[in-house]
């Protein structure tokens, strides 16, 4: 279960959610969480899990180390203040900063070569669901990642697939399990032709769209789906405690 925080908190901020959400979750061991949260909190808020199960990310980074590229943050910076995950090609990344596919997987593949666990986000807007391209779009954007990503080299366990339909971030619409399990059932699919069915087992699937403590039952009920990041719902360390313990209860 993973929070992403995108452009909220305060480092004082973010330490009072994490001192608040940990005792929360301490009986949730099955559950892996993760936090992503802005570059300036990540370090504080590394520390204060060093002991815990929690997986501290960034919500982006570049994939060079180092060098002229004014306003970026490279993969060596964020395991340098405990990052051990990043989300890659988000929706916000993708419509406000206008990320392509391509930037997507080099960023997948510089994160995984670094030890950075991607979590790569895929999903298509209202227009193309509306017009049923909604698998010309998803499916694009998963093989657009292996162009770069030498599948050979890894195991299911070195990235994750995020399925976002654009749609149902923080709008309170949320996919139908139907149509999250058939999304993700899709990815799977096409991660066993492209590399492999042993890693297309093993590789984790998250949703996400407007996930809440009242949707997260029936969406990780779904066959292929393994978990969610969340957005709004997460923003409150209570509500995000609920999601972990709800996805506790769907995995026992
Ligand atoms: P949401 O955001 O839960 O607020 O819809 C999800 C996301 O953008 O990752």
């Amino acid at each position: 279960m993973a929070a992403n925080w995108k452009m909220n908190k305060l480092v004082r901020e973010a330490e009072d959610y994490v001192a608040r959400l940990l005792p929360q979750i301490s009986d949730a061991r099955e559950v892996d969480v993760a936090i992503f949260a802005p570059f300036t909190c990540l370090h504080a808020i590394a520390r204060m899990t060093q002991d815990a199960p929690v997986l501290v990310g960034a919500q982006d980074f570049y994939y060079e180390d180092f060098g002229a590229f004014t306003g970026e943050v490279s993969a060596p910076m964020l395991k340098d203040v405990g990052a051990g995950a990043v989300i890659v090609g988000h929706s916000e990344r993708r419509e406000i900063f206008g990320e392509t596919n391509e930037m997507v997987a080099r960023k997948t593949t510089k994160a995984v070569s670094a030890g950075l666990l991607p979590i790569v986000c895929v999903g298509e807007i209202k227009e193309e669901r509306d017009a049923g391209r909604m698998w010309e779009k998803v499916g694009a954007q998963v093989r657009a990642v292996f162009e770069y990503l030498d599948a050979g080299e890894i195991g299911g366990d070195a990235l994750v697939f995020a399925y976002e339909p654009v749609w149902a971030i923080g709008t309170g619409e949320v996919a139908s399990p139907e149509d999250a399990q058939d999304a993700i059932g899709k990815i799977r699919g096409l991660l066993g032709d492209l590399v492999g069915e042993g890693f297309a087992e093993e590789v984790r699937i998250l949703y996400g769209g407007s996930i809440k403590a009242d949707n997260i039952g029936e969406i990780m009920a779904q066959k292929d789906v393994d978990g969610g990041l969340v957005g709004g719902a997460s923003l409150e360390a209570d509500s995000f405690a609920k999601l972990v313990n709800g996805a506790k209860a769907v995995v026992e």
